[in-house]
């Protein structure tokens, strides 16, 4: 696996590694790998025959109370996760590759980015869309991939991609659990042993609300023993718990197209994204 920081070198290895015709998927992570990412990389080896992989902790997405600077950094150690699953280049620029001196440009997606993280992160989706709408004119990939753990963000990547004529295939992989169905995320190491343990309670409780949604129950009245439940087990605050149109994340009174239940919630200084589907009742 080459470890490539500039624009030109990267440049030059794919366009040998397209000459053989082969199609180049992009998986773009901040790093601190873990299966949930490594999922990815399987998935893009069955949609392309070289993967590019991006490591970039991008500063744009993070708010100024955010965690930037604790953000976990281990390259030496995701790299040889990637060069054991085959993936053929680590993309990892330096930040004055990613943003030269007087960068002054912008992508917003507006709707899609609107409420649930949106509300709670200002500027985060815009930071997302620009950064992952540069990794693209970088990689020129003819697939990109990410991951449903973050939905709302593969939303505004969809939304975007469209709407800007990018040409590029993006697809979405299911998220990867733990044991206890807790969904796997870099932000778990910051959990104590009694905060993990309680953790898997978000995921039981929002199976046990799409149960009685699904069955019929009334959604206002699930959503609120949601968060009653959450409440319980010790998250505070529950930031949001909304049912939403799985494409245009437009808030849903019925189910009567597939759906998605989106859910954030602190526990301790945590915070815990997680989202599952809905199917409509016939
Ligand atoms: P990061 O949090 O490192 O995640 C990289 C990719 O891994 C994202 O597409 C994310 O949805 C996916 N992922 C994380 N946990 C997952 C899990 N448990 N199951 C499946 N996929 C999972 O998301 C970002 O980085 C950044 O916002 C980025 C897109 C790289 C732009 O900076």
């Amino acid at each position: 696996m080459q470890i490539i920081r500039d624009l030109y070198t990267l440049r030059a290895t794919l366009f040998s590694l397209r000459k053989d015709g082969g199609r180049i998927a992009l998986v773009p992570t901040m790093g601190a790998l873990h299966e949930g990412h490594m999922s990815l990389m399987r998935a893009a080896k069955a949609h392309a025959e070289h993967v590019v992989t991006s490591i970039f902790v991008n500063p744009k997405q993070f708010g100024v109370n955010e965690d930037l600077d604790a953000y976990p950094r281990q390259e030496a150690q995701d790299a040889a996760m990637l060069e054991a699953e085959g993936v053929a280049v680590l993309w990892a620029p330096t930040m004055d590759v990613m943003y030269p001196p007087g960068f002054t440009t912008s992508i917003s997606v507006s709707g899609v980015r609107e409420g649930l993280c949106g509300a709670a992160r200002p500027g985060h989706f815009d930071g997302v869309a620009t950064v992952v709408c540069k990794l693209f004119n970088q990689v020129c990939p003819d697939v990109a991939l990410f991951g449903e753990k973050d939905y709302q963000q593969l939303a505004v990547i969809r939304r975007m991609a469209i709407d800007l004529d990018m040409g590029l295939e993006i697809i979405g992989v299911p998220t990867a659990r733990a044991e206890d169905g807790l969904a796997l995320s870099s932000r778990n190491a910051y959990l104590s042993p009694d905060e993990r343990a309680r953790a898997a309670e978000l995921p039981r409780a929002m199976r046990e609300a799409i149960e009685i949604i699904e069955d019929g129950g009334a959604i206002p009245t699930a959503l609120e023993g949601l968060r009653q439940r959450l409440t319980q087990a010790g998250f505070a605050p529950v930031e949001y718990s909304e049912l939403r149109d799985a494409t245009s994340l437009e808030s849903l009174v019925d189910l009567n197209a597939p759906a998605r239940l989106l859910v954030a919630a602190r526990l301790g200084k945590t915070r815990l994204i997680d989202n599952m589907p809905l199917n409509p009742v016939n």
